[in-house]
């Protein structure tokens, strides 16, 4: 049996902080409302492109797993912003890393990219076609905010984070997952438009981040509690047997009754929505990085990762150390 072990990881969130208090001077929030209704803090801004956050956190997975960019046959880039419609942007970090022999491509799940694009990278080490890939999950969903909107200007934030996949025969990497699709309600979150792509006859100004709140609330709850349920299920484990959970970040209170539904402890799960925001398909990654960093992850752990984003896409994920 051949698995995808993560062998690399690294993250990369631009340096520039944008607090609550700074938000407050420009829409009519406050620090309050949003650390309660949140758990947001800060979060970070950028303007440079999609593809050097990306290509900054796969070198450092890539540096992380001992590799050269040029060892890497597969770049999996999971983003919603990308630098431009055509060419996707995967192909730019695929010349950055110096990968010049691997595929490269872009996936869109929004925030559950990050998942889906584990999901796929498995399975094409598993069936041979690839051996070493590296997932990125980016996105800098800030671009696409109307600032004068306070229901979303107070979310988003900046930032990527990768992971490098290697065959091995080693039992780890994803050992179960289950990705779903919420499209009774997929008009609850939008951005209408055209892309990124920035000229004379486009600019961010013409974009806006709609949703429903409330009703993405109480869905992002049920749809990561029925994916977890449906992975550890697979795995033949129970929340008994992991070791550290890694939610999306969207909001500390769904990420407090997760935890509860499923019956486990906060201690266990790992949060760091208060430095960074929801980085949307980055949210996971970054998580995991940090979890890393701070060794609540050691080698043989059992980590239970969930997500939720735009479609209304899901997913439930066991992941081995
Ligand atoms: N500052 C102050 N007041 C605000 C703000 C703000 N930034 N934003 C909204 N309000 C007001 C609203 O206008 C409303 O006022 P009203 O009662 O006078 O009409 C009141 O606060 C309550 O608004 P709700 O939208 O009901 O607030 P809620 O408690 O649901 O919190 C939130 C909003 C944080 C977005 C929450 O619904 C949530 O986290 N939802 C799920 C995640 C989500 O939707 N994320 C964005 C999409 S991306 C994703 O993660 C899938």
């Amino acid at each position: 049996m051949t698995y995808a072990k993560i062998t690399g990881w690294g993250k990369c969130v631009p340096p520039t902080v944008l607090t609550n208090a700074e938000i407050s001077n420009f829409v009519e929030t406050t620090d309050e409302w949003i650390v309660s209704r949140t758990g947001i803090e800060e979060r970070r801004v950028t303007h440079v492109q999609l593809s050097e956050l990306a290509t900054l956190a796969a070198k450092r997975a890539i540096a992380a797993a001992g590799l050269q960019g040029s060892d890497i046959d597969l770049v999996i880039l999971c983003t919603a912003s990308g630098d431009s419609l055509i060419p996707n942007t995967a192909s730019a970090v695929q010349r950055n890393i110096g990968a010049h022999q691997a595929a490269a491509f872009d996936s869109n799940a929004a925030c559950t990219g990050f998942l889906y694009g584990i999901q796929m990278a498995t399975a094409l080490i598993q069936n041979g076609s690839n051996q070493r890939a590296v997932v990125i999950g980016a996105d800098r969903l800030n671009y696409f905010i109307n600032w004068a909107d306070r229901a979303s200007a107070v979310l988003f934030g900046d930032g990527a984070g990768a992971v490098v996949l290697e065959a091995s025969t080693e039992k780890s990497g994803m050992i179960a997952s289950k990705l779903g699709c919420d499209t009774e309600k997929r008009d609850i979150l939008e951005v209408q438009g055209p892309g990124t792509y920035v000229d004379r006859f486009h600019t961010s100004a013409c974009y806006n981040v709609a949703f429903e709140g409330p009703e993405i609330f109480k869905r992002a709850i049920n749809g990561m509690n029925g994916a977890c349920t449906s992975a550890l299920e697979s795995a033949g484990l129970s929340g008994d047997d992991i070791d550290v959970i890694v939610p999306h970040q969207a909001n500390l209170r769904i990420i407090q009754t997760l935890a509860k539904k499923m019956g486990v402890s906060m201690d266990k799960v790992m949060v760091n929505i208060e430095k960074y925001g929801n980085t949307s398909a980055a949210s996971v990654a970054i998580a995991l990085c940090e979890a890393v960093e701070q060794g609540r992850v050691q080698p043989g752990s059992n980590i239970l990762t969930a997500a939720f984003g735009a479609g209304l896409t899901y997913a439930g994920m066991v992941i081995k150390w």
